[in-house]
């Protein structure tokens, strides 16, 4: 039978039983993900070698239903004289007349030094063949000091992409290239600028990673993770327009937010469906988890659930993919202290709900997350993710061996979250 992602829990309490994470090394950002023949696909940064970022491959999982997840062959893998030594960074998967097609950041020396590299697949998306030359390298301009992580879309009949961008002393762009023929780019200049006085105001930072550029309701919406000096800021979404200006496009931001409030969601990507927008984000690992424990568990990172991404007035806010329903395996009745021993769970909460985490050894109980109006809130290991009624909340909480979950959510209900058969 194939073995799944979620079958390798055994003995870590902190281990999420099914989310998308590593068996063992580093996960980071989502990256290509796409639906091809009908499997969803993941792939994200990866370290196979160690719980930590470096030397960055990108792995793989598949599902058919969203809920079990394959583990794949690694997918991309630095090519030691290659253009992507220092690394095959973020990017997006393409299907390129037929071709599922790898468009990532290729880091050849360092950040400073990054270009596109294309990396091509049958409809497998199991074997991979890299270029060994850059397909763009960055705008001649010197003044840009970080560029990465391509996004390609279409609009009006043409193939373009977007690029994540910094610039020399510190101000934040979102770069744009047409790009038909994914082997022949040309850049067209920034599509934002920290210029524009709502992404200027909302979404300060020194470089803007991860743009993702899409269509919600008629409207475009711009997500872009904050980068300010080394220190990941969240992620912001920008409601606009795309207007024409010279050869390209320009965003003009109308109004924008934080696309989620916790402390441990940064690089989502988006993955466009007909008739919906899934995204999935990183859900980084918090400092109460020391990197001996890390060293010890061997394993760091987890990407959240899939979501959706929907648009609530003039919000954008995140929301459990319908799917996700189907892991409610059977409804739990709390301990009369609100304390429940299974490692994954659910609460739907009419009025409210608190999430603690209580230690029995020091006696010290803390609260991890709360909310005061109708809340759904899915807990798997140490991953906590909120939706109530503002941004969603991702947060991470680490039972450990000894620690306890208890739950206030008043007229609410319990379910105990598992694979189906
Ligand atoms: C975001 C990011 C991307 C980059 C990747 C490297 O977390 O810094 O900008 O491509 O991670 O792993």
């Amino acid at each position: 039978m194939t073995q799944l992602v979620q079958e390798t829990t055994v003995g870590d309490r902190d281990r999420p039983l099914l989310h998308i994470h590593p068996r063992s090394g580093w996960l980071n950002d989502p990256n290509g993900l796409c639906r091809i023949d009908g499997t969803y696909h993941v792939f994200f940064q990866h370290n196979p070698a160690a719980p930590v970022h470096d030397d960055i491959h990108w792995g793989h999982v598949s599902s058919a239903d969203l809920l079990h997840w394959t583990p794949e062959p690694i997918a991309l893998v630095p090519q030691p004289d290659g253009a992507d030594r220092g690394g095959c960074w973020s990017g997006c998967v393409v299907d390129d007349g037929g071709v599922p097609t790898a468009v990532y950041t290729a880091i050849r020396a360092d950040v400073h030094d990054a270009g596109v590299n294309l990396s091509r697949s049958d409809r497998t998306l199991r074997r991979w063949t890299p270029d060994r030359a850059w397909r763009i390298a960055a705008p001649a301009d010197p003044g840009i000091s970080h560029v990465r992580d391509p996004f390609v879309f279409h609009h009006d009949g043409r193939r373009y992409a977007v690029q994540g961008a910094g610039k020399t002393g510190g101000r934040p762009q979102v770069l744009l290239y047409q790009c038909d023929d994914l082997r022949d780019w040309s850049y067209l200049g920034p599509l934002l600028t920290d210029d524009d006085p709502v992404a200027g105001a909302v979404a300060q930072a020194t470089v803007w990673e991860c743009p993702n550029l899409f269509r919600l309701d008629g409207r475009w919406v711009l997500l872009i993770s904050l980068w300010r000096d080394d220190v990941l800021s969240g992620v912001r979404y920008l409601l606009g327009d795309l207007v024409r200006r010279d050869l390209g496009w320009r965003f003009v931001a109308e109004s924008g937010g934080k696309l989620d409030a916790g402390p441990a969601f940064y690089a989502p990507q988006v993955l466009v469906e007909p008739d919906r927008v899934l995204l999935w984000g990183w859900a980084w690992e918090g400092s109460e988890r020391t990197p001996a424990e890390i060293d010890a568990a061997g394993w760091n990172g987890t990407l959240t659930s899939p979501r959706e991404v929907v648009l609530r007035g003039d919000a954008v806010v995140l929301e459990p993919a319908a799917e996700l329903s189907g892991l409610r395996r059977e409804t739990w009745s709390l301990a009369a202290d609100g304390s429940l021993d299974v490692p994954a769970f659910e609460v739907l909460a009419p009025t409210g709900l608190r999430l603690r985490l209580a230690d029995p050894r020091s006696g010290e109980i803390r609260t991890v997350v709360e909310a005061d109006t109708a809340a759904r809130l899915i807990v798997d290991g140490s991953l906590v993710e909120l939706f109530a009624a503002g941004p969603s909340i991702t947060t991470r909480a680490y039972p450990g061996e000894h620690r306890r979950w208890l739950v206030d959510a008043p007229g609410g209900e319990v379910w105990r979250l598992g694979l189906p058969d």
